[in-house]
């Protein structure tokens, strides 16, 4: 993982891993949004965020991850390979009303599945909120039948919790927890 070292970054620059950068996410980025968030595996697994134009998706970047930087900090990030450039997903860290840490959260679209990428950024993220933001426990939350994202979870150093009820409109959620070693 690489720090920040040089003071001529992009100001929306982020991170970087060996093969992934992270960056905040721009309002050129609409069209990549809305693709993302209208894949079937976003829709089942994340949930409907009401994307259907660009416009939309413009909207979402400044209200979702555009306010969560300016309000927190940190958000969900654009997700990019650095050997082609393509955008592949995003990855990131959320503080929600409903949860007490933050918690890390990632979407991808699938024909960028099943290489590890995932693992890598949100791993990358865990080191993110621990030196840039001081985060001494983060969590993630799944659906109870995600079982790529709780393996992804896992094999970046969480601990499984169980299944909770959170919210009365909708199904248990599998969390996972990691703590800095005190
Ligand atoms: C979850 C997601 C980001 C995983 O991306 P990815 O780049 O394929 O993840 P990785 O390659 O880093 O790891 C996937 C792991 O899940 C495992 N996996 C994949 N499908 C699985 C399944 N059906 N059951 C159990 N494990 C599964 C893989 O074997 C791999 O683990 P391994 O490296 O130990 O073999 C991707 O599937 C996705 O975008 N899903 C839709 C959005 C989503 O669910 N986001 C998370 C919301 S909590």
């Amino acid at each position: 993982m690489s720090p920040p070292d040089a003071g001529h970054m992009a100001a929306d620059w982020v991170w970087e891993t060996p093969r992934l950068h992270l960056r905040r996410l721009l309002p050129e980025d609409d069209a990549f949004i809305l693709g993302l968030l209208n894949q079937p595996s976003f829709l089942r697994f994340i949930g409907d965020r009401g994307v259907r134009t660009l416009e939309d998706a413009r909207a979402y970047i400044a209200k979702g991850p555009g306010a969560s930087y300016a309000q927190h900090g940190f958000g969900l990030y654009h997700l990019m390979l650095r050997a082609t450039a393509e955008p592949i997903g995003m990855c990131g860290l959320l503080q929600r009303d409903t949860l007490p840490d933050p918690d890390v959260g990632f979407a991808l679209l699938p024909q960028f599945w099943g290489q590890g990428y995932a693992s890598e950024a949100a791993a990358a993220m865990l080191e993110h909120g621990q030196r840039d933001f001081g985060m001494k426990r983060i969590l993630g939350i799944t659906a109870e039948d995600n079982l790529a994202s709780g393996s992804v979870l896992l094999k970046i150093g969480m601990r499984y919790d169980g299944l909770h009820h959170m919210d009365r409109d909708r199904g248990p959620i599998r969390l996972y927890v990691w703590e800095a070693a005190s």
